[in-house]
């Protein structure tokens, strides 16, 4: 018997500004058929079409979040694989990268295939899993797959994933090939610096305990076994005006860095004003620190940006200073923020895209992805770049409901998120059916 062949899906978005891969806009149409981009350029619908009228909107490649915390499993009343891909998929963000610090750890295979298991079943987006350093798994951070890369917490961190004894990092360093992230703050100073800061429970506090210098200690230990051993090293969310300048004078081509917007955009003056909701690690800098990163950012030096979602709920975070837990969310607000500070001049809405997509897929051998050209993976975002509106605390798709940015009022808001050629969200709609895919690594 034979079977009349459904025909594949076919998307035209029509009229839309298009960032082209060279950096020019060009007013056009673009087709996908099934999950791939086919054609750019003025054309008619087909009777099968599903079109989208874009007039007006600025069409990017979706982002790519190369640092987040999910929470699933273990932690599921901060966030699950639905609600963080929803979050997502509102924040034009269409693939991501997650940390190993859920319940439990993801050291092993089997702890890999778990996510990537719950993965398929419930992300919206496309996705990728960090393996995690602990003192004795140096086989499985070569062998468990595929990941895009094994992380190392070297500070602020409990249990089984604080590596911070030099030894070992050295060991992992020296053994095998894949790329390694840090999470660089020194374990030995914050130790030392909280019990001088013991019994201050001003959450301010927290950027002089974990201070800059903690950051640096761990930077320049990963950069030195980094370039002992050649290894690829990925520096996670660098926050100090040191760290930038150490990079600017000897960074080698195997070291990448990122940077989260809230060590661009907020200082240590947001804990007068939202307190713990401002408590991360590595904590926030001062103003001055954001300058210094923000030239880096532009210079090159730091090559791309994450947002480390990481939700509390509110009621964890109403504890007080130390108790309180540190992480903010921040995938469904990091492009509309970033593309605030282009319409305020800061960088170029091309530049923005290429930190969030390019750039993210260049360093982690993302194949077809982070660019809009035929033959590349359908991961998009319309934008309208045009409107103003605050951050709504009752719009928010993460589980906890709040974001370190609520009122601020933000231009550049994703309003179609298209995922591998399925639209996953419209104009404040989402299509629950639409699945992700596995994420493949060219060092993975
Ligand atoms: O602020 C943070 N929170 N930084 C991290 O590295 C971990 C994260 C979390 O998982 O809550």
């Amino acid at each position: 018997m034979t079977y009349a062949r459904e025909p594949e899906t076919t998307l035209l978005i029509q009229d839309a500004q298009i960032l082209m891969p060279e950096g020019s806009w060009q007013q056009t149409d673009l087709r996908i058929q099934g999950s791939k981009i086919v054609e750019i350029g003025k054309q008619d619908p087909a009777p099968t079409d599903r079109v989208i009228i874009a007039t007006g909107l600025a069409l990017l490649p979706g982002v790519i979040d190369p640092q987040v915390h999910f929470r699933e499993p273990g932690l599921e009343h901060k966030e699950d694989l639905v609600t963080a891909t929803r979050a997502c998929a509102r924040g034009g963000v269409t693939s991501f990268l997650e940390m190993p610090n859920t319940r439990p750890i993801t050291a092993n295979q089997e702890q890999l295939t778990d996510k990537l298991n719950r993965a398929a079943a419930k992300a919206l987006v496309n996705y990728g899993f960090f393996i995690g350093a602990t003192a004795d798994n140096l086989d499985q951070l070569q062998q468990a797959g595929p990941t895009c890369g094994v992380k190392i917490f070297m500070g602020s961190m409990q249990g089984d994933l604080l590596v911070d004894q030099e030894a070992v990092l050295e060991q992992i360093f020296a053994t095998g090939d894949r790329l390694i992230a840090v999470h660089a703050e020194d374990q030995a100073r914050i130790r030392q610096r909280r019990e001088q800061f013991a019994g201050q429970t001003d959450p301010a506090v927290h950027s002089q305990i974990q201070d800059n210098q903690a950051a640096l200690l761990a930077t320049q230990l990963a950069l030195r076994l980094s370039k002992k051993y050649q290894r690829r090293l990925h520096i996670l969310h660098l926050s100090t005006a040191e760290e930038a300048d150490l990079l600017r004078q000897d960074k080698p081509a195997w070291v990448t860095a990122e940077v989260t917007p809230q060590h661009l955009v907020l200082n240590t003056d947001a804990y007068a004003k939202i307190g713990t909701l401002a408590q991360m690690n590595p904590p926030l800098r001062s103003a001055q620190d954001n300058q210094v990163l923000w030239q880096a950012l532009l210079d090159g030096v730091i090559d791309f940006i994450a947002t480390d979602h990481a939700p509390h709920t509110l009621a964890e975070k109403a504890q007080a200073y130390p108790n309180s837990p540190s992480g903010m969310p921040g995938v469904e607000t990091s492009l509309a923020i970033m593309l605030t500070q282009a319409h305020q001049g800061r960088c170029s809405v091309q530049q923005v895209s290429h930190w969030m997509s390019r750039a993210v897929a260049q360093a982690y051998g993302i194949a077809n992805k982070g660019k809009i050209q035929p033959g590349y993976d359908a991961d998009l975002v319309l934008v309208d770049l045009k409107t103003e509106r605050p951050v709504l605390g009752a719009e928010l798709q993460t589980k906890v409901g709040w974001s370190p940015f609520e009122g601020w009022r933000l231009r550049g808001w994703p309003v179609v998120t298209i995922v591998d050629g399925q639209i996953v969200y419209d104009h404040g709609e989402f299509n629950l059916q639409c699945r992700g895919k596995a994420l493949a690594f060219g060092n993975g």
